[in-house]
């Protein structure tokens, strides 16, 4: 991919097609540009021909004859100036890559709208970010074919018009972000059985390689998770051909500072529902380790950006899977923490890998803040649909921070209730708890057990089983795998205090 930009419109080379943005008006479309004469009198006719109205994400291809740069305009409407947000502009910008792979166009010059309410850097980085985004596919798994026509299609240069020397930074950076995004998507994406704990072990190693000065990588592999005691990771990946492991990334950006916050990933590689086995659903469930997944692609993320932090970044992997050797309903197991866990339901899995794997980074580690991100429950899909990750914490400050974060990113979050009334839902007649309650609320019970494995440090619980793979596609995503939270966590970690 080329990305570029000038900072003159009139500097830009040619190109398959040139992004010319237009405003919904009461009346009739209006460019959104102070510059356009060059594009006025074609607006003009497709609005008149009624073909262009200027709503949100709607295109139009034009043709024209080459007295200018590009033969073709791609006019992309914005919807009503006085109401556009940067969520808007960043799935206007998407449908343009959406618009231009039906074509088979490869290359673009994209011309940005002028607007007084929205900042110049918020509106750059919602443009550029809908185009980086929406361009990713995920081809590997169809034919050879298909491949071929994927890659024929593929958008492979863009120059963003009008850009100054801190929004071509901005460019740099975002091509970055959206670089770990996509590492992130991948992984998600990618089939269970290719994307195997081995398989993230060697990711996690391949980083700490590449990245040797500033991410360290340590692993636990079954025989040390046995030492450590970690009864309740051993016993989720019980059944499994692939064995469990700890997978632990140290990022090191502010090596002044001895201050680190720690990151958790629920990883299960696929999620059977084990003994309980799933009778619905169950077909998504290679994507049970995008919080592990995160907690990789961040490692990355920092790494290539040089983010000015410190943390430690976690992956508790496990497969849930069904055999003669797998965990069952109704017995007890020993936590790393001591406490013991009745297993009302082997479903419940990702609590169990993360209850033990926040335990040994708290003590382990001792973080100033500590995250994590799982794919915990159906309940907050059904609370909050795919629009919004749930967020529990304990802590109001970190609380905000990410909601911050949420806003500012539109990697859109709701915090939910931790209340105490939950721990009863999780008592147990025979064990310390149960690890899980039942159907109300469960979203909230689960974030309450793991919560029950944090000692003081103040924990945030993001839960992306809404978020991190989708069932319907959006304009940003064209795969169902979003990489959700890596975004979330540049910002948190550009924004987050001690650095
Ligand atoms: N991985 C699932 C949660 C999930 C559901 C993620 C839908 C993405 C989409 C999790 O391990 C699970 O099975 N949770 C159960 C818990 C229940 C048995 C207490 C659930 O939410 O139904
Ligand atoms: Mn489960
Ligand atoms: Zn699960």
């Amino acid at each position: 991919m080329h990305i570029s930009s000038v900072s003159n419109t009139q500097e830009r080379k040619d190109a398959a097609v040139v992004v010319v943005p237009v405003w919904r008006e009461k009346e009739a479309p209006l460019l959104a540009l102070r510059e356009g004469k060059e594009f006025a009198s074609l607006v003009q006719f497709s609005l008149s021909a009624g073909d262009f109205a200027g709503q949100e994400g709607e295109t139009l291809l034009l043709y024209r004859d080459a007295q200018g740069l590009e033969k073709r305009v791609l006019l992309v409407g914005l919807g009503n100036k006085s109401s556009c947000t940067c969520a808007v502009l960043r799935n206007a910008y998407a449908s343009v890559v959406k618009a231009m792979r039906a074509k088979k166009l490869k290359s673009a010059n994209v011309l940005l709208p002028e607007t007084d309410h929205i900042e110049r850097e918020s509106l750059c980085q919602a443009a550029i970010e809908g185009i980086l985004m929406a361009r990713y596919t995920f081809d590997q798994l169809k034919g050879e074919s298909a491949q071929k026509k994927g890659e024929e299609a593929r958008l492979d240069t863009v120059c963003f018009c009008g850009l100054n020397k801190a929004e071509e930074k901005l460019l740099q950076k975002t091509e970055k972000v959206i670089d770990s995004v996509n590492f992130v998507r991948d992984l998600v994406n990618g089939n269970s059985d290719d994307v195997t704990i081995s398989f993230l072990k060697q990711m996690a190693q391949d980083l700490g390689k590449k990245y040797s000065s500033s991410v360290k990588v340590k692993i636990l592999d079954k025989r040390a998770l046995e030492e450590e005691k970690m009864g309740l990771m051993l016993a989720v990946g019980k059944a499994a051909v692939h064995e469990p492991a700890l997978v632990i990334l140290e990022y090191t950006g502010n090596p002044g500072s001895k201050e680190k916050i720690a990151i958790v990933g629920k990883g299960i590689t696929y999620d059977t529902g084990g003994l309980n086995i799933k009778t619905s659903g169950m077909e998504t469930m290679k994507a049970d380790m995008a919080g592990a997944a995160v907690a990789l692609g961040i490692v990355r993320a920092a790494a290539e950006l040089q983010l000015n932090v410190n943390f430690v970044s976690a992956l508790a992997l496990a497969e849930n899977a069904i055999g003669p050797s797998s965990y069952k309903p109704g017995d007890v197991y020993r936590s790393r923490s001591g406490k013991t866990v009745e297993i009302s339901n082997t479903d419940a899995e990702g609590r169990l890998v993360l209850g033990d794997a926040v335990s040994y980074i708290e003590e382990k580690y001792g973080p100033k803040q500590l995250i994590d991100f799982a794919t915990l429950t159906g309940g907050v899909v059904v609370a909050l649909g795919e629009e919004a990750t749930g967020l529990f914490a304990t802590d109001d400050a970190l609380a905000k921070a990410l909601e911050q974060s949420g806003e500012r990113t539109q990697e859109r979050i709701w915090r939910l209730p931790l209340y105490a009334e939950y721990k009863e839902y999780l008592k147990s007649n025979i064990a310390d708890i149960k690890n899980a309650g039942p159907r109300k609320a469960s979203s909230g019970s689960g974030a309450t057990f793991i919560q029950a494995f944090i000692k003081s440090v103040p924990w945030a619980h993001l839960d992306i089983a809404g978020t991190a793979y989708l069932s319907e596609l959006k304009p940003c995503h064209a795969t169902p795998a979003t990489g959700v939270g890596i975004r979330l966590l540049v910002d948190f970690f550009e924004h987050c205090d001690g650095k």
